[in-house]
């Protein structure tokens, strides 16, 4: 059964999020960091808390039916097909950005990451938040370069100690509210700023975080992310695939997207090594997965296997029998990383997927994942 937060745990949320303080949500594709967007401080502190660089920029997540011309400017017509045929849902669209965006968000670019996701506690959230108004910069709620979360769980595994419990993020959401009803009351029109830039003070100086529980996230890997900042001059470019194709993507503007080239804007989700676990990955064809995992039981390594297809000899060691379709195999994907990772297997050694159209953005988590491992099936076995 998945959780479902009441309306008051939203709410607590959103005043948090109001008081410059850290919120992790759902959202359809992982569970992402959240600080409210115009707040520099508050945005500082998702960096410090993921021990994530500075200028890795972080996608603004509004509400639906929420105005992207407050956000961005030049937006192409493009732009507003894609919002009306994919949002809510899990398409990240690179634009222009507005001159108020911080910094910190656009990571000093001249471009900003929109995107309105899908998952009802976060449609809930983002709603309830500046009463719909604002924006929620959120990159993956996971440290740095770590495997992202799909569950509320995961987010707690990731940041242990500084997650607040039921009871502190209550107290914490009182305390906010109460400070701005206070600021409010000294100063109406100082109330918004001074109550944001009080708690994002205190959000940075204790780094601590509320966790929204909306079970798990049902897509399973990060959004498409189409940069449209650049149409006239490099057409629409896919920055990082996704559930939404580059095909669902040309049906509605008619054109197939183009693959980044060395122009193309920093992004972290693309360096090569991400969604690591920390066992080396490696990823090994189907045919000749039961004779490679019987050489290295025989040299007394331990393998943890993910595979789709039948395996009867995984079932001696640590395994994961994924779905055999896409959409189920994504769903499962970092869920199955993390279980084989706690397993303490020396290794966790991949099925290689199908490698057509709608496996791209598993096939792309999974490339990354076993960056920088090549070669190591071959050492294990020599060893
Ligand atoms: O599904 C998702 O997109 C999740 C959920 C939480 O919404 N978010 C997510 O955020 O994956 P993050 O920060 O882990 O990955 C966002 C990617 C990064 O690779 C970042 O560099 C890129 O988006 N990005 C953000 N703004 C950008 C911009 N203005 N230009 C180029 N890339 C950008
Ligand atoms: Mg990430």
């Amino acid at each position: 059964m998945d959780a479902v937060p009441g309306q008051a745990a939203i709410r607590a949320a959103a005043v948090l999020l109001e008081a410059g303080k850290l919120v992790a949500f759902p959202t359809e594709t992982v569970y992402g960091l959240g600080a409210d967007a115009e707040n520099p401080q508050a945005v500082a502190a998702i960096y410090a808390a993921k021990g994530r660089p500075q200028d890795h920029p972080v996608i603004v997540h509004i509400a639906p039916g929420a105005d992207i011309g407050y956000w961005c400017s030049d937006i192409p017509a493009e732009a507003y097909k894609l919002a009306e045929a994919f949002w809510p849902g899990p398409l990240t669209m690179i634009l222009k950005r507005n001159a108020h965006i911080p910094d910190a968000v656009s990571g000093g670019q001249d471009t900003v990451g929109m995107r309105c996701p899908s998952h009802p506690v976060a449609i809930a959230l983002l709603s309830a938040f500046k009463g719909g108004k604002g924006g929620v910069a959120a990159p993956s709620a996971n440290k740095f370069g770590n495997v992202s979360p799909t569950t509320a769980q995961h987010v707690r595994d990731e940041f242990g100690a500084m997650v607040l419990d039921e009871a502190e993020a209550a107290e914490a959401a009182a305390h906010a509210y109460a400070a701005a009803i206070t600021a409010r009351m000294a100063d109406p029109a100082e109330a918004e700023t001074g109550a944001a830039g009080a708690g994002s003070a205190q959000a940075a100086a204790a780094l601590r975080l509320a966790v929204l529980d909306g079970g798990s996230s049902q897509v399973g890997i990060e959004s498409t992310i189409l940069d449209l900042s650049r149409l006239a001059t490099h057409g629409p470019v896919l920055l990082r695939p996704g559930h939404i194709g580059a095909q669902d993507i040309a049906d509605v503007i008619g054109a197939m997207p183009n693959l980044p080239d060395q122009t193309a804007p920093r992004a972290s989700g693309t360096l090569e090594s991400h969604y690591a676990p920390k066992a080396p990955v490696a990823l090994c064809d189907g045919a000749a997965l039961a004779d490679t995992l019987a050489r290295l039981a025989a040299k007394g390594r331990k393998a943890a296997v993910i595979h789709y297809s039948a395996l009867p000899q995984a079932k001696a060691g640590a395994h994961q029998h994924m779905p055999s379709d896409a959409a189920g195999y994504a769903f499962g994907l970092y869920a199955a990383l993390r279980a084989m990772d706690q397993t303490g297997a020396e290794l966790i050694l991949v099925e290689t997927p199908p490698q057509h159209d709608a496996w791209l953005g598993v096939n792309d988590r999974l490339r990354r994942a076993a960056f920088g491992s090549s070669g190591i099936v071959e050492t294990f076995l020599q060893s």
